[in-house]
Formats: structure tokens, C-alpha cells, sequence
């Protein structure tokens, strides 16, 4: 599918799991990015595993040179704890948002400037294309409910950077999208009563259930492959639109 490697962020779990696995099937050599261990049972065939926590610009910078050539970027780390913007003991804890702009914000941010710069580095291909960055936000960028307050800041700004990262990089021949998932069957929802999923998966229109990660994945291949798709954020979420609550 490219020439180079892609780096998919997350890849030990969920949405980036899923999208290493389906790139990997399609003959994409991945490097697999995760703070968490990448049991090498999961790994496929011509797939890396990097140890490395997004949130270290330094750590990110040195693996990302280590991996060589980069020909696509798929960040999906992140986490998604809840809290008010004032609970039950009082004012939002501050170190908890600020911890969730430091692996959502800055650790896809590490991810797009040290990869940008190594695909500035490689040669065009037929169609001028030295790169494509696919950055994971979140329908919580629009509609954010009620003890997201710190989750939906974090995806707004990712997907505030698609389009100015794609004007930057445009030059380079790189494009830039994001994906804003709306809810799908992950660890991180599977964390969550299941009841709680049940009825999270009801209020989707259609399909009625959680988001299954192959067709997330589905979606980045299609954006890899698309030349023409460039600085836009994807809803993918079965036109759901989260309530308040
Ligand atoms: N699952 C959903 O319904 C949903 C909806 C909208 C957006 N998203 C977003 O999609 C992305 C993937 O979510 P998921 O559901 O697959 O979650 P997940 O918890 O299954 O996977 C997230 C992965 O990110 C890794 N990670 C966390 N912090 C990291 C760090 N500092 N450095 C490196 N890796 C780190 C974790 O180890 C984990 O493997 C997240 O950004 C999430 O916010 C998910």
C-alpha cells in the first residue's frame, strides 16, 4: 500500500489495533506506537512494536527516527476520563486536564510534527504525495456531554489542527484529516457497564449498537488512498448526536 512505513499511535488496543491489523493485511509495513505492551502474539507479519509514551516529545523524536522512512501517520492514543468542570468534591482537578491535553493534544501533535518532518525528507510519488497524517478526534469535539470537559477541549483541538496542518503541508505534498468517531466497541467503552453500552449503542440511529473498530479502520484506509481528501474532519457515528448526558 506505500512504500515506507505507516506509524499507527495506540495500536495495542481498540480503534488503533484495528487499524494496524487492517493496514498490516493489506501488505502496509506498521510501526505500532503504544505506552502499553504490544503482545508480540498481536503483532503481525513485517509490524514493529515501539515502546514510547506520546506525551515525551523526546521519546516521540527518537522513535520516530529509529523507524526510518515514514509514509503515513494514524494517531489513535488517548484516554477519556470523566470529570465535571466542578464534582461533587469540588472544582475540576487541574493536573487531570491538564494530563489529558498532554497525551490527546500534545502527543498527537509530537506524533505530526516529527512525522511531517520526516516525510518532507522522501521523494514525491506519481501523484506528488510525500505523506498522509490521519489524526483520531471525536464527535465530543461538537457535542462534548456533561464530565467531558476536558476530553472535548482535547478533541476540539485536534480537530482544530487538521486544517491548518493540511494549508502548512500542502507544499510538501501531505495531507492532513481527522476522524471523529462517534462511540465504538473498544476497551475503552467495554470499561463501562454493559447495560450503560446497550443503551449508549440504542441511541445510534443506524446502525443501533457500538461502532465496530474494522470500520474505523476502513475509513483510515480510505482516507490513505484518497488523494484528494485533505483537511476535512470525518464524523463516523452512525448520525448520532450525543445528548447532555
Ligand atoms: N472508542 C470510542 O468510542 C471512541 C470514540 C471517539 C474517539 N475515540 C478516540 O479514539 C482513540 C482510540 O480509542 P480506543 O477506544 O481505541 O481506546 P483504547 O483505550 O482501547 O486504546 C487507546 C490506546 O492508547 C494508548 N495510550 C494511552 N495513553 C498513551 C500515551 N501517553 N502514549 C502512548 N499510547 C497511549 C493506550 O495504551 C491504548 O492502547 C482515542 O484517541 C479516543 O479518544 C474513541
Amino acid at each position: 500500500m506505500f512504500e515506507h512505513t505507516v506509524v499507527v499511535s495506540g495500536a495495542a488496543s481498540g480503534l488503533g489495533h484495528a487499524v494496524m491489523r487492517r493496514l498490516a493485511a493489506k501488505g502496509a509495513r506498521v510501526a505500532a506506537v503504544d505506552v502499553a505492551n504490544i503482545h508480540a502474539t498481536d503483532l503481525p507479519d513485517e509490524c514493529t512494536a515501539h515502546a514510547c509514551d506520546v506525551t515525551d516529545a523526546k521519546a516521540v523524536q527518537d522513535v520516530i527516527d529509529r523507524i526510518g522512512p515514514i509514509s503515513a501517520l494514524v494517531t489513535c492514543a488517548g484516554i477519556a476520563p470523566g470529570a465535571k468542570l466542578v464534582g461533587k468534591s469540588g472544582p475540576h482537578d487541574a493536573d487531570l486536564f491538564a494530563k489529558v491535553m498532554a497525551v490527546n493534544v500534545m502527543g498527537t501533535f509530537h506524533l505530526m510534527s516529527t512525522c511531517a518532518a520526516a516525510m518532507q525528507r522522501n521523494a514525491p510519488n506519481d501523484k506528488g504525495q510525500r505523506g498522509v497524517i490521519v489524526t483520531t478526534s471525536s464527535v465530543a469535539a461538537f457535542e462534548g456531554q456533561i464530565g467531558q470537559i476536558a476530553y472535548a477541549a482535547s478533541k476540539g483541538a485536534v480537530a482544530a489542527m487538521t486544517l491548518p496542518a493540511a494549508r502548512e503541508l500542502a507544499r510538501d505534498g501531505i495531507r492532513v484529516a481527522s476522524i471523529a468517531p462517534g462511540v465504538f466497541d473498544t476497551p475503552m467503552m467495554q470499561a463501562m457497564p454493559e447495560e450503560v453500552q446497550t443503551s449508549i449503542g440504542a441511541t445510534i440511529p443506524f446502525p443501533p449498537r457500538l461502532g465496530d473498530p474494522d470500520d474505523f479502520a476502513a475509513l483510515v484506509e480510505h482516507i490513505l488512498t484518497n488523494t484528494t481528501l485533505n483537511g476535512e474532519v470525518i464524523r463516523l457515528d452512525g448520525a448520532l448526536r450525543m445528548a447532555a448526558k
